[in-house]
C-alpha cells in the first residue's frame, strides 16, 4: 500500500489536508485537537448531536455510522484523505469496499477495523492464525451451546461476553452452575447489536494486566517501524476501566514476551498509526485479550506522562510524520463518573480538585450523562507511580457532578 503524503496543507483551502474521524467521544476530541495543531482540516462524526469532538472540529455530522448507505454518502460528500475510526460498531465493509475503490484510506487498515468490530474476528486472528496464547475460550449461539462449552472445555470460573460489546457491557464472570443463565440472559440484554453471540472464556487469574501501546510509523527509510510506549497498568471494575498508571513495573521476560506479541499483532493488522494491546501477565507468562487499532482508554494517561501524548502519536503516524514514545514522568490517571442520570451537569469540587498538587482535570464536554458515564478524567504525576495513583484518584474524588434542572 502506498504511503501517506506527509506535506499537510493548510485547513480550509484547496492545499487542506482532511481527516474524518468516525466517533468523537473523548478519545476522538483528542486526536482531533493534535490534528487541528498540524493545521489538518477536521470532520467530526458521531451518532449524537454535539458529542466532544464535534465541539473542536471544523466540521461535524451526525449519523448513524453503522449504516453502510448513510456512510458511504457522507463519505463520498465530504472526500477526506483519511478515515480515522474511533469506536468498532461501524459498516466496516462498507469501509473495506470504500477502500478497495481507492475512495479513501482507513486507518490503520478497513481489515483491522472489520478484525476489531468483535471479537471474533481478532481472538480467532491472534489464537487460530497467529498461534498467540490467549484464555481458552468458545464462540456461542445459545443457552445450551455456553453450558455445553463450560461443561466439555472451559470450565469454572469464566467470563461471557456478547461478542459486540465494549467497556464491559454485557459482560459477567461465572463461578458456577448457579450463574450460567443469568449469564446469558445479562449478555443478551448488554450486546450491542443483538446477533446474541457470546464468547465464553476460562478465567485468567493474573498478576496484573496492561495496555502496551504500540505505534507503527514510518522511518527515515519510508518503511514503517514499530515502537512501544512504556507498558500501562490498570484496573478494571466490571470490565471498565477505573484507573491507569505508567509505567507499569515488569518483569523482562513478560516485557519482553508482550512486545512480541503486540509486534506479531499488529504487525498482521498493518498500516500506520497506534494501538492498545491489551495484555494479562502472571509472573513470566502473558496473555493476548485484545486490541484496540486505535488509542486506548487507559492511555489517557499519557496526556500527563509522554512528551507525545497517545493521541499526538496516533495524529502523527497516521500522516507519514516521525514519532517520540519517550517517557516524561511517570502519572496515573482517574475517571470522573458522571454518577447521576441527567440531561445537563454541574461540576462541583473542581477548584478543590486542581488544588490537588502535579495534577489536572479534564472535563470532556458530554452534554448528558449516566451514572456509570466517564464525564472526565484527572491526572497526575510523580517521580513515584504509586504517589501518582493517589493524587490521581484524591483530584477525581473531589469532583462532584451534579444534575441541572
Ligand atoms: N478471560 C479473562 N480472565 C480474567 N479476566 C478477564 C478475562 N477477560 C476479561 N477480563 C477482565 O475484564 C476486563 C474487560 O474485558 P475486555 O477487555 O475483554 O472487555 P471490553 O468490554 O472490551 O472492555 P474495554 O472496552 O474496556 O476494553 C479485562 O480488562 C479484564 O480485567
Ligand atoms: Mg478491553
Amino acid at each position: 500500500m502506498t504511503t501517506y503524503n506527509k506535506t499537510l496543507g493548510t485547513p480550509l483551502s484547496p492545499a487542506a489536508t482532511r481527516v474524518m474521524l468516525l466517533g468523537s467521544g473523548e478519545l476522538g476530541k483528542e486526536v482531533l485537537i493534535a490534528l487541528q495543531r498540524l493545521g489538518v482540516e477536521t470532520i467530526a462524526v458521531d451518532r449524537y448531536e454535539n458529542a466532544p469532538g464535534q465541539q473542536v472540529a471544523h466540521h461535524a455530522h451526525t449519523i448513524t455510522m453503522s449504516d453502510p448507505v448513510a456512510l458511504r454518502a457522507l463519505i463520498e460528500r465530504e472526500k477526506p484523505g483519511l478515515v480515522v475510526p474511533e469506536i468498532e460498531a461501524l459498516a466496516t465493509s462498507e469501509l473495506q469496499a470504500l477502500e478497495a475503490e481507492g475512495v479513501v484510506r482507513v486507518i490503520p487498515t478497513a481489515r483491522a477495523a472489520r478484525l476489531t468490530m468483535d471479537r471474533e474476528g481478532i481472538r480467532r486472528l491472534a489464537a487460530e492464525t497467529l498461534g498467540l496464547p490467549t484464555s481458552p475460550y468458545v464462540f456461542c449461539d445459545s443457552l445450551e451451546e455456553l453450558q455445553a462449552a463450560i461443561d466439555g472445555k472451559i470450565g469454572y470460573p469464566c467470563i461471557v461476553k456478547p461478542v459486540m460489546s465494549s467497556s464491559g457491557k454485557g459482560q459477567s464472570k461465572i463461578d458456577g452452575p448457579a450463574d450460567v443463565k443469568t449469564a446469558w440472559d445479562y449478555a443478551m440484554a448488554g450486546g450491542r447489536v443483538s446477533h446474541g453471540r457470546v464468547i465464553v472464556e476460562g478465567f485468567i487469574d493474573f498478576d496484573y494486566e496492561i495496555t502496551l501501546l504500540t505505534v507503527r510509523s514510518l522511518g527515515a527509510n519510508g518503511a514503517v517501524q514499530t515502537s512501544f510506549c512504556a507498558p500501562i497498568g490498570h484496573v478494571q471494575v466490571k470490565g471498565d476501566y477505573v484507573e491507569s498508571w505508567q509505567p507499569m513495573r515488569m518483569d523482562p521476560a513478560a516485557l519482553a514476551s508482550a512486545e512480541r506479541i503486540a509486534k506479531a499483532v499488529t504487525d498482521d493488522l498493518g498500516g500506520q498509526g497506534l494501538f492498545g494491546v491489551e495484555l494479562f501477565v502472571k509472573g513470566a507468562d502473558v496473555w493476548f485479550s485484545e486490541v484496540s487499532p486505535r488509542p486506548h482508554d487507559t492511555g489517557m494517561v499519557t496526556m500527563i506522562t509522554q512528551w507525545q501524548n497517545e493521541f499526538e502519536l496516533h495524529a502523527r503516524a497516521i500522516l507519514g510524520l516521525p514519532v517520540d514514545v519517550s517517557l516524561k514522568s511517570p502519572g496515573a490517571s482517574a475517571v470522573i463518573y458522571g454518577g447521576v442520570d441527567a440531561r445537563a451537569l454541574r461540576f462541583d469540587g473542581l477548584a478543590d480538585a486542581m488544588r490537588v498538587p502535579q495534577t489536572e482535570v479534564r472535563l470532556f464536554g458530554k452534554p448528558e450523562s449516566f451514572v456509570k458515564r466517564r464525564m472526565g478524567v484527572a491526572l497526575a504525576h510523580d517521580a513515584d507511580v504509586e504517589r501518582a495513583r493517589v493524587l490521581a484518584k484524591e483530584a477525581a474524588g473531589k469532583v462532584t457532578p451534579k444534575a441541572v434542572d
